[in-house]
């Protein structure tokens, strides 16, 4: 099984999740469900950290390519 595809879903699912819960504590008064808003945006986070440094391992090779066609 290729690790591409998992990373990238895997990464666009967590950057949801955080971006909604992100909101979610942004617009939310202070109360009970906002301590599990909280639990799940923080460790969702730091899954969503990790990814991006796979991500960014298993594709900077392209990325560097990109980077050297810029001068071009
Ligand atoms: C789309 C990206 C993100 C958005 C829009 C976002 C938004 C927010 C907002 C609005 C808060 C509440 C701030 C407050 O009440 O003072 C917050 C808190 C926090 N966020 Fe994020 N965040 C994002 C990404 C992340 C990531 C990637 C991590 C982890 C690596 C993270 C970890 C935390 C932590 C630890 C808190 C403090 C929670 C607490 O009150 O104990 N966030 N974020």
């Amino acid at each position: 099984m290729r690790a591409k595809p998992i990373v990238s879903s895997l990464l666009l699912i967590t950057f949801l999740v955080v971006l909604l819960t992100g909101i979610a504590l942004w617009i939310s008064p202070r109360g009970v469900g906002k301590h599990t808003i909280t639990q799940v945006h923080t460790i969702i986070g730091f899954l969503m950290s990790a990814l991006i440094i796979a991500h960014f391992w298993l594709n900077y090779r392209i990325f560097i390519g990109e980077i050297r066609n810029i001068k071009q």
